[in-house]
């Protein structure tokens, strides 16, 4: 078989991706490990800022998300007691909306499903060939029977475990990474939200955060240990020590019920640089990881996929590499600028286990600084609501 790209993994970046070059007429397959369930199973952040949303509509998804899809025009911060709005809308006239990634997930799919382009699912052992020269191939099995897919470029979009960053040589690659000492453990539950928008809790006992997928189904999340097991946490422990984490009107709005799902993510920061290697481009997940305080992880994978979707349609044109020359700067400028963004919500808000009394005094002016200042506030805002792209 043949192809012109061959996209690893079909989550957020990889189906966007492959929506964006259908449209422009280049031909493109979809390699995914899992099956369709399997990763429609996986429950993400639901923010949304407008440079994906843009992308979504360039993409033909975006009339559900319109539909469906929860503006919202700011957030709250919740802090010894008292609840402090950013108002996105008056502070940089930006917006957010809420929905959620299983469902921008699913549109991809369903829309790629319709197109008729090329994805197979449960492929085994993808491994990527001739990335260094002009003759790429990707080759893998599926039901047994061994495929190689002759193309012109991969586009490794397979997540933080993927084949294609692996398929690097070590030394051609740097990477950055900070883990953080705890996670988050989310609960997802049929009732709803007990704001009308996202409030983010910084608790003596931990972070918290309220959030939503719609207006019946809420999102909670408290911070917990590292190594803290899921089994441990019975819905009603999980709600007890939400309860201890929120002020008194949140505590009274709150509705609770069964969970319908509950795990626990680890804190991690990563990137590895660059993200060209000859004729293989990284994108998403597969080239870095943000913590999910400033929900940033599916954004930032869309202005990744943006950046190089426009170059391959260039170099389809008019045999135009300059887009392609130029991904990896492009990208990791928007990139180190999330990281940051991400890395300063998270210290802000969340305690760490060996915190000082200098690091706690720090955090807590950080926060009168962000309650006094309209320049604090409107940082905050312009990060949260996306960068240009
Ligand atoms: N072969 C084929 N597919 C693979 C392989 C492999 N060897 N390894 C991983 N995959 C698939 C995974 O099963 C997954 O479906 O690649 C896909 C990667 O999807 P995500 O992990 O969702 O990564 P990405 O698309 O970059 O997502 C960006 O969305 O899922 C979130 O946390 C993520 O917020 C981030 C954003
Ligand atoms: C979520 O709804 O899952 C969510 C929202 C905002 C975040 C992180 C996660 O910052």
């Amino acid at each position: 078989m043949r192809t012109q790209v061959v996209i690893v993994g079909a989550g957020p970046a990889g189906l966007l991706l492959g929506a964006l070059l259908a449209r422009e007429g280049v031909d493109n397959v979809i390699l995914e490990q899992r099956s369709a369930e399997y990763v429609l199973g996986r429950i993400r952040a639901g923010v949304l800022e407008q440079g994906a949303v843009a992308k979504l509509d360039q993409a033909g998804v975006g009339a559900r998300l319109h539909r469906e899809g929860l503006v919202h025009h700011g957030i709250e911060i919740s802090h010894r007691g008292t609840r402090h709005r950013i108002d996105f809308q008056s502070l940089v006239g930006g917006s957010v909306v809420v929905y959620g990634q299983t469902e921008v997930t699913r549109d991809l799919m369903d829309a790629r499903a319709k197109s008729g382009a090329t994805t197979v699912y449960e492929a085994e052992d993808v491994s990527l060939h001739g990335f260094d020269g002009e003759r790429p191939a990707v080759r893998y099995r599926h039901g047994g029977v061994a495929h190689e897919i002759a193309c012109d470029f991969i586009a490794g979009c397979d997540g933080y475990h993927g084949v294609s960053r692996q398929s690097v040589p070590r030394a051609a690659l740097t990477v950055h990474e900070r883990v953080d000492p705890f996670g988050w453990l989310g609960v997802l539950v049929d009732r709803p939200p007990l704001s009308p928008e996202l409030v983010y809790v910084s608790h003596e006992r931990g972070f918290a955060l309220c959030s939503m997928r719609s207006l019946t189904r809420s999102r909670y999340y408290i911070q917990c240990p590292a190594d803290e097991r899921v089994e441990d946490w019975s819905d009603e422990r999980f709600w007890t020590e939400l309860r201890r984490r929120l002020d008194e009107p949140a505590n009274a709005a709150l509705s609770t019920g069964p969970s319908i799902e509950k795990s626990i993510a680890p804190l991690r920061s990563f990137v590895a640089e660059p993200l060209r290697f000859g004729r293989l481009f990284l994108a998403g997940d597969a080239a870095h990881i943000v913590p999910p305080t400033g929900a940033k992880g599916l954004n930032l994978a869309a202005s990744d996929v943006h950046y190089l979707a426009g170059a391959l349609v260039d170099w389809y044109r008019r045999r135009d590499d300059d887009g392609l020359d130029d991904y990896s700067r492009r990208c990791l400028r928007r990139i180190w600028l999330a990281e940051r963004f991400s890395w300063w919500m998270t210290s802000l808000l969340h305690r760490f286990p060996d915190t000082d009394s200098f690091g706690a005094r720090m955090q807590e002016a950080d926060l009168e600084l962000l309650y006094s200042s309209r320049a604090s506030q409107q940082s905050l805002a312009e990060n949260y609501v996306g960068l240009p792209y």
